[in-house]
């Protein structure tokens, strides 16, 4: 039976199916309730969150299902240079993003300040939440968190790139490593070498760190529909997770536009840049991510947030793609389903069916 794998029996679920957790507002309870009530593991990214919304969140999750859901944090929240920037560094980068301003009629934002979160408030804030699974990207937590987490029967899922993260990840004690390849949405969570020079596809990514590492395996980056499910755990996979596939659903915290964009002929491509964040991000092509490309205009995270975070909301407000950010993974045209629980249902039906085929011809 392919649903009973050492991922399901880890963290108690009925599905090796994982909602992948969204930063940036995009989680929410509705969505990671959808697919944990429908045997998934739903995941609430709250790597923008602040001590008091972790623990609330993880209260109202509570209150929509009583199954395993997991929360997620990003352990680095800053890269060298980005804690903030001097006066001819402002004025610079200010230059640079004005034009935009402008079209926008908004104001630049001043000095960067208050920008970098509170990874170490926020896991104190997880670990006293008590989610079932504390899922994270980015690093490595401490062996101190590492085993807080372990005595509070907290399991941990740590995002690779390479295989050498995964390596990384298990040899520092954590429980389950995610191996996600470069075809996934969102940001590419590399910690030992730069994004760049970590872009591995999904299907050589799975079987080489089912075969380096001990710990169960959850697969990610562009699974969009039973087949890549059932490919994932052919290559040795214990578990799928998916984001783009379940963002686009109406309970997630996304806006109507980005999900119509996902269901149409514009995400037939996506871009991995830095323009948006400073770090290296997967979404749909636009004139703001060609000219910061050709202008290298990056400054190091989360600095450049600083500068395109009121840019992005106000171009959004006033309906102008070109300028916003919609982020999508390269398995965004192989989407049918609009409500998690349809996801679910599909992903189940067409495993079934395709491991049938398999078993009986
Ligand atoms: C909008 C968006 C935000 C994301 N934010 C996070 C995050 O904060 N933490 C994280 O671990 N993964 C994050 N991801 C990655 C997803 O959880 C998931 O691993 C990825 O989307 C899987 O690839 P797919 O989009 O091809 O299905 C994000 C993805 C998207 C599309």
């Amino acid at each position: 039976m392919w649903q009973k794998t050492r991922f399901t029996e880890a963290v108690g679920i009925q599905h090796p199916i994982v909602q992948g957790p969204f930063g940036g507002g995009f989680s929410s309870t509705d969505l990671v309730a959808a697919v944990s009530n429908a045997g998934g593991l739903g995941s609430f990214g709250a790597h923008n969150l602040r001590r008091d919304e972790i623990l609330r969140v993880t209260e109202e999750i509570r209150q929509k299902t009583d199954k395993p859901f997991a929360i997620n944090l990003w352990v680095s929240v800053v890269d060298e240079g980005g804690e903030g920037l001097d006066e001819a560094g402002y004025r610079q980068a200010v230059e640079f993003f004005q034009p935009y301003y402008d079209e926008l009629g908004m104001q630049a934002p001043g000095m960067p300040h208050d920008h970098v979160e509170h990874y170490e408030e926020q896991v104190e804030a997880l670990i006293e939440a008590g989610p079932d699974v504390f899922s994270f990207v980015f690093g490595i937590p401490s062996a101190d968190v590492l085993s807080r987490c372990r005595a509070a029967g907290i399991k941990t899922l740590g995002a690779a790139t390479t295989v050498a993260e995964a390596k990384a990840l298990e040899a520092a004690g954590v429980d389950i490593v995610l191996a996600t390849g470069f075809e996934a949405g969102g940001h590419r969570p590399s910690f030992l070498k730069s994004a760049e020079t970590s872009l591995v596809g999904t299907l050589p990514l799975v079987p080489q760190v089912r075969d380096a590492v001990s710990v169960p395996v959850v697969a990610a980056g562009g699974i969009a529909d039973a087949r890549g499910v059932a490919a994932a755990l052919t290559l040795g996979a214990d578990a799928v997770q998916l984001g783009t596939a379940f963002l686009a659903c109406a309970e997630s915290n996304t806006t109507d536009q980005h999900r119509d964009l996902i269901f149409g002929s514009a995400a037939d491509d996506t871009v991995l840049s830095r323009a948006y964040t400073g770090r290296l991000a997967r979404f749909l092509p636009n004139r703001f991510v060609a000219n910061v490309e050709g202008a290298k205009a990056f400054l190091p995270f989360p600095v450049q947030a600083w500068f395109t975070t009121p840019l992005k909301k106000t171009a959004l407000a006033q309906g102008k793609p070109e300028l916003a950010s919609f982020y999508a993974g390269q398995g965004a045209p192989l989407l049918e389903h609009r409500r998690a629980a349809d996801v679910m249902a599909a992903l189940v039906g067409g495993i079934d069916q395709i491991f049938t085929r398999t078993t009986t011809n």
